[in-house]
């Protein structure tokens, strides 16, 4: 895979966000695009949507925001520092993350800013840049429908009750919800700053139900192919690349997979471009209090509470 011939891209228009009605599951043409994307979620675990209706408008204003954030001094940043450990609220200074723990790499090489209690009225927006809370809001509402009609195809392609992910999103952007949004800011690649080993973020699997990612054009993404090689997820302006979590694994009983995935210090990144590598992601994960166990009754897997689990999950992450 290097090209985009090679990667797994689905025509979404079925299903966009223009039509208003969710359409009709027994419609053809949505039957077609849930086969696909259940096709690709359970072999490599990733897809690629385009045709989904959400204006690149907004995504690009979301990413403007983000950036006045990251280019602000340090200090204050560090007013929007996350507080206890494993906190999905607030801003995290470079390298203090360590997604992949087990091969004692240094800290990735990246800022983050996360964003779950986005709906409390004591949510620290950062006041010091315009409307960041309009934009990010304004985006993650396209982007939490498009999640719930990508769920949707899952259903239909699994020949699963429409109603069966309902249970978990009922506290989104609440307190007691789980599903998050990521920035991800990527400070420019200095090669001789670069340490030996260093990721911009380590091997792993997400921990959710599904992840939507926005990337901009300079790459680094990078999925473990059903060959068990590393292939670039390179960026196709206007798609979403959505990667299936461990605990929609553990639903479908290992039916659907959870992509396996790392960034790297891409060469175009280093050699031309020479900016920062920004994302942003929507973390779609069941509720605090979700029980997660196998849909099909099996025991495959030990039944798990949403919050225990990416709680326990996260705290393994981060470095002190
Ligand atoms: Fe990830």
């Amino acid at each position: 895979m290097g090209s985009n011939d090679d990667l797994p891209i689905v025509n979404f228009e079925a299903l966009s966000l223009k039509h208003e009605q969710v359409p009709d599951r027994d419609d053809p043409t949505v039957k077609e695009v849930a086969r696909q994307m259940v096709k690709h979620f359970s072999t490599v675990g990733f897809v690629y949507i385009t045709n989904h209706g959400l204006t690149l408008e907004k995504v690009d204003a979301a990413f403007s925001a983000g950036d006045r954030f990251f280019t602000l001094e340090s200090e204050v940043k560090r007013k929007y520092k996350k507080g206890e450990r494993a906190s999905q609220n607030g801003w995290d200074a470079l390298e203090r993350e360590s997604v992949n723990r087990r091969e004692k790499t240094p800290g990735d090489l990246k800022e983050c800013f996360d964003i779950k209690d986005f709906l409390e009225d004591d949510f620290l927006w950062p006041v010091e840049v315009p409307n960041f809370k309009e934009h990010v809001l304004d985006l993650w509402k396209d982007t939490h429908e498009l999640s719930l009609r990508v769920l949707s195809t899952v259903t239909i392609g699994m020949g699963l009750d429409p109603t069966t992910f309902d249970f978990a999103f009922k506290h989104t952007g609440k307190l007691e919800g789980n599903s998050a949004l990521r920035y991800t800011y990527y400070p420019k690649a200095d090669p001789t700053k670069v340490k030996p080993g260093q990721l911009r973020c380590g091997e792993h699997t997400d921990l959710g139900i599904i992840t939507m990612l926005y990337q901009d054009e300079l790459g680094g993404l990078e999925f473990l192919s059903a060959e068990g090689k590393y292939v670039p997820a390179v960026p196709i302006k206007g798609s979403i690349c959505i990667n299936i979590g461990n605990m929609m694994q553990k639903l479908t009983s290992d039916r659907l997979i959870a992509g396996r995935h790392r960034v790297v210090v891409s060469e175009k990144e280093v050699n031309y471009l020479n900016q920062p590598r920004r994302s942003l992601v929507y973390f779609m994960r069941p509720d605090l209090d979700a029980q997660i166990m196998c849909l099909d009754g099996s025991n495959k897997y030990v039944p798990i509470i949403s919050g225990n689990y990416v709680k326990q999950k996260l705290n393994a992450t981060y470095q002190y």
